[in-house]
């Protein structure tokens, strides 16, 4: 086995988004565009020559050929051993924790998390560092600009090893591990959640539940926790095999592409509780019987009751929450006494909070929603939360949801995308909305007045870093908001987010349609932001 040195020339396009670099399938095929972008990695850290990575994907189309071009790379650029999921699966959550729990370097994922995979579809890679979180902003600046010169890459000459089970394997000087795919991950969750409690609930003739792993990664994982474990019928986890293209779907879990779980549990006679994951496991819905609840409520939630779980009865040190996220968390922070942050969209942002044990928990609208256990937003792992809380409470998801919103009053909220838009006009859009801002305080549309405009920009409390540009704020004085930002993940022309929300305290007007409730304020975006004229679109393409 030798070492071959490739000469090669720069991609242009290799700039990490808000998670990641992603691109189409066919991008990653051009020849050495994989190379180039690993080998930018490599060269773009200091110290990891004889150290520990952990490598694993989703299972999407190409994970195996990406797996064993990294594996080869990293022996040739110095790596000491690489821990590799079986079959080259790792979920998002478990890499997080595999790469903690043995002190690794960092770890490579595989993912283009919810976005379609397929050879027509997406493909991914995100470095991650050695506290398990996604890489911060300057690591992933320095791999951009390496990126821009590289010249050559590693690559050892070797065949491919084979991955299909746990082994020990040398490729050149470097060790290579195949580890369990579930067994770590298990273990941390058996370490965090009461099981016998929620062994308890599902043996209860009266408590039924659904899982959906939309033909993603964590059909693995389900079927070992919910299955195997705590003694959930065969059949509890449905799209459980992960497949290369997700059965064709979008592995998305929300009310629109999580469409088989939402009509079990909105038809009647549904179970007690439905949850689904994204392609790579980080991201969550939670249903109850005919019963959704925003992924912002259940941060705030979870918050609420978190003292029912074993893992954080000791107290939380705080809460975060991105900035379009609904602020439903920070009226349970601020009666819990807890400080709230309010980080720009990605979970890289949570990383030095919950390092410097500032936030417990942390939660995205997007469906994401995690904690210090690991440095990565986890589905699996708020399905558990919620199975806890129902095991200790023994009250439906809707009760306890209603019941939340009658003591900190509802967030009404919604997000509107509107997908592979033109990215000049979507950039217009934003730079229109960006002139009117100063001009914004003090107007009144209707019954709203505009409190405050703004683009949002964070300075993290911890290394005092500043991120600026992260999306426009405009909220009003009865504490309404509407946000607007473009996506960082979507890899076709430019996405839209136009997120609304307000609050109602009186429990009398819970009970409204969301987007009814919303419907002044949306309005006020479209007139505002001219999204019509700049989309050139009637309606939003998702609504969650
Ligand atoms: C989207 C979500 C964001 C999440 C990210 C990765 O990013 O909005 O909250 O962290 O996916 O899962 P966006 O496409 O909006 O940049
Ligand atoms: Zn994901």
């Amino acid at each position: 086995m030798s070492i071959r040195t490739v000469k090669t020339t720069p991609f242009a396009d290799q700039k990490p988004g808000t998670s990641g670099l992603r691109k189409a399938v066919t991008v990653f095929e051009q020849p050495n565009y994989l190379e180039n972008f690993v080998q930018s990695v490599f060269d773009s850290l200091d110290g990891y020559q004889g150290q520990t990575i952990v490598l694993g994907g989703d299972g999407r189309f190409y994970n195996r050929t990406a797996i064993n071009t990294i594996l080869k790379m990293s022996s040739a650029n110095g790596v000491g051993k690489v821990l590799v999921g079986c079959n080259g699966i790792l979920s998002t959550p478990a890499t997080s924790c595999v790469i903690r729990e043995n002190g690794a370097f960092g770890g490579f994922i595989l993912s283009a998390s919810h976005n379609p995979g397929g050879p027509d579809g997406d493909f991914g890679i995100k470095y991650n560092i050695g506290n398990g979180g996604p890489a911060p902003e300057k690591v992933t600046e320095a791999i951009y600009a390496k990126s821009k010169q590289i010249q050559e890459y590693k690559i050892l000459e070797a065949s491919d090893i084979n991955i299909d089970r746990p082994g020990f394997f040398k490729l050149g000087l470097m060790q290579v591990e195949v580890i369990d795919s579930v067994a770590s991950y298990l273990k941390l969750m058996e370490n965090i959640f009461d099981f016998d409690q929620i062994v308890d609930l599902i043996k209860s003739n009266s408590f039924r539940l659904c899982i959906d792993s939309m033909h993603a990664v964590t059909g693995p994982y389900a079927q070992k926790i919910f299955e195997q474990r705590l003694g959930a019928p065969v059949g509890t986890v449905i799209n459980g095999v992960p497949l290369e293209d997700f059965g064709g779907g979008h592995p998305d879990p929300n009310l629109v592409y999580a469409h088989d779980l939402v009509e079990i549990l909105f038809a009647q006679n549904a179970p007690d509780f439905g949850a689904a994951s994204d392609g790579d496991g980080d991201r969550n819905m939670i249903l109850g019987r005919n019963f959704f609840v925003t992924p912002s409520d259940s941060l705030a939630l979870l918050t609420a009751n978190a003292q029912l779980v074993p893992g954080y009865k000791a107290g939380l040190s705080g809460v975060a929450r991105s900035m379009p996220t609904s602020m439903a968390v920070d009226r349970v922070a601020k009666r819990l006494n807890l400080p709230c942050y309010e980080t720009p969209t990605g979970w890289k942002f949570f990383g030095n909070l919950l390092d410097d044990s500032r936030a417990t928990l942390c939660g995205e609208e997007s469906f994401g929603t995690g904690s210090n256990h690991i440095r990565e937003k986890d589905g699996l792992w708020a399905v558990l939360f919620w199975l806890n809380i129902l095991a200790v409470r023994r009250e439906s998801v809707e009760a306890i949801v209603r019941q939340h919103w009658s003591e900190y009053g509802r967030n009404y909220y919604s997000r509107h995308d509107y997908e592979e838009v033109s990215s000049d006009r979507a950039n217009e859009l934003v730079n229109n909305l960006r002139l009117q801002l100063p001009s914004l305080p003090g107007q009144k549309y209707g019954s709203y007045q505009v409190e405050y405009a703004d683009d949002f920009s964070y300075t993290d409390p911890v290394d005092h870093s500043v991120t600026n540009n992260q999306g426009i704020r405009i909220g009003f004085s009865d504490g309404s908001r509407i946000v607007l930002r473009l996506s960082g993940t979507g890899t076709k022309g430019a996405t839209l987010r136009v997120y609304i929300e307000s609050y109602e305290v009186d429990s009398s007007k819970h009970n409204l349609d969301t987007q009814k409730a919303l419907a002044t304020l949306i309005d006020i975006a479209q007139d505002l932001a001219k999204i019509t004229y700049y989309t050139e679109r009637q309606a939003p393409t998702v609504i969650t």
